[in-house]
């Protein structure tokens, strides 16, 4: 186990930031964490995933950065309909969903091509296309940066919501997520179609009977069609949350805002697609200074090139402001601040 010090973090955050890390190690094992708490885990310290969704303010990070490279894919239990999979936190989310269709494994095909990492995924409950992977998880390991103890979560325990877990609150930066165990269909795969987009696409092409791999495939295309890949253009994806509004607060609104988009969201709550409110606020394909409301989605904030973090931050305050005084709805970022 190697601490390096002053290690340039620019291709590894998709904002294409050129934050740098005061240090940072790579954690291949839970025996290295275990020497790292040893040796004296001080604050501040950070994990690392794909940097996918972390906006890095300063220009230096000053701490350490735990990077996580614990790899692997182990069938735990095989049955007949089903399969467990141990998968490392450090593996990469879309070479696993690409690795699980080309297995027959299914679940998780409508989350192909999201960037980022096996641990981060639980995180903020990754999900797209009508699947969270709330749907298909089964139990996590993960160890206390406190002590040491290495401790098993279930379903139940990690307290799963529309982009949140527990990790997001009460344990936040205390446990390192070691491994993750997915629960996936071996065959009767419960297809999820119900986006109209991937219909459209499948009917497009003549698919009649969708296999796991045209579902993958369609919602590949369907992103690549609308989200800027970060090689290219900087960004972490959705900037904020939909906003979940009471029937109440939606009802006013559709009084002053007649064509408001709007999905059920939980609890009997009403979604309103952030995009959208963004975009009536004139948002959409609008550029200030380096970054800018992507053309093709509003919601997706973007780094032309040369942006700071700082820059980032106060567009989206901006975007927010705007939102908040014309619907008189707060926007809550989805990326995590750093
Ligand atoms: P990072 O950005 O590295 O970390 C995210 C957070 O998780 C940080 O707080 C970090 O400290 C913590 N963390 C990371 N790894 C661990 C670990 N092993 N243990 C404990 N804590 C950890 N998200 C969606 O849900 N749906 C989408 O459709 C989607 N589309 C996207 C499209 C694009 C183009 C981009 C750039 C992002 C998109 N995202 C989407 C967001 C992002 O891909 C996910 O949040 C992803 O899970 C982040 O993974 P990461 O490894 O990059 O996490
Ligand atoms: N819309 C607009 N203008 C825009 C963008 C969107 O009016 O510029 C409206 C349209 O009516 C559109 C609706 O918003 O039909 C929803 O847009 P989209 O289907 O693109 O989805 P989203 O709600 O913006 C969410 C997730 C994405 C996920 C997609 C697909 C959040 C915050 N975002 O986006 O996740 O991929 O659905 O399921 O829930 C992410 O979390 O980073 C992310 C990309």
């Amino acid at each position: 186990m190697k601490i390096e010090k002053d290690v340039s973090l620019q291709s590894m955050n998709s904002f294409g930031l050129s934050a740098k890390a005061n240090r940072l190690v790579a954690i291949r094992s839970v025996e290295e964490v275990k020497e790292l708490i040893t040796i004296g885990l001080s604050a501040p310290f950070m994990i690392l995933g794909g940097g996918s969704n972390c906006l890095f303010i300063d220009e230096t990070y000053p701490g350490l950065v735990l990077k996580n490279e614990i790899h692997g894919i182990e069938r735990v239990d095989e049955k007949k309909e089903a399969v467990i999979l141990k998968i490392g936190a450090g593996e990469n989310w879309h070479d696993v969903v690409c690795w699980c269709v080309e297995h027959g494994y299914g679940g998780i095909e409508n989350l192909s091509l999201i960037p980022g990492t096996m641990g981060a995924a639980p995180i903020q409950n990754i999900g797209a296309y009508g699947v969270e992977i709330k749907d298909v998880f089964h139990q996590l390991e993960a160890i206390d940066l406190q002590t040491g103890e290495v401790r098993i979560f279930d379903k139940e325990a990690c307290q799963f919501g529309y982009r949140n877990s527990i990790f997001k609150h009460e344990l936040k930066g205390r446990f390192l997520i070691t491994q993750v165990y997915l629960r996936l269909s071996k065959d009767k795969h419960q297809l999820n179609t119900r986006y109209g987009a991937i219909t459209s696409f499948l009917d497009k092409k003549g698919v009649t009977k969708p296999t796991i791999s045209d579902i993958s495939e369609a919602v590949i295309a369907i992103r690549q069609s609308k989200l800027p890949d970060p090689s290219t253009i900087g960004n972490a994806g959705s900037f904020f949350k939909n906003p979940e509004i009471s029937p109440a607060q939606f009802e006013s609104l559709q009084a002053k805002f007649p064509n408001v988009v709007h999905y059920s969201g939980t609890n009997g709550s009403v979604k309103v697609p952030a995009g959208w409110l963004i975009e009536q606020c004139g948002w959409k394909g609008k550029r200030v200074g380096n970054v800018g409301c992507y053309a093709q989605q509003a919601l997706v904030i973007v780094n032309y090139g040369g942006a700071t973090g700082e820059e980032i931050k106060a567009h989206a305050l901006r975007v927010a402001e705007s939102v908040r005084d014309k619907f008189e709805i707060p926007l809550t970022p989805e990326v995590n601040f750093i």
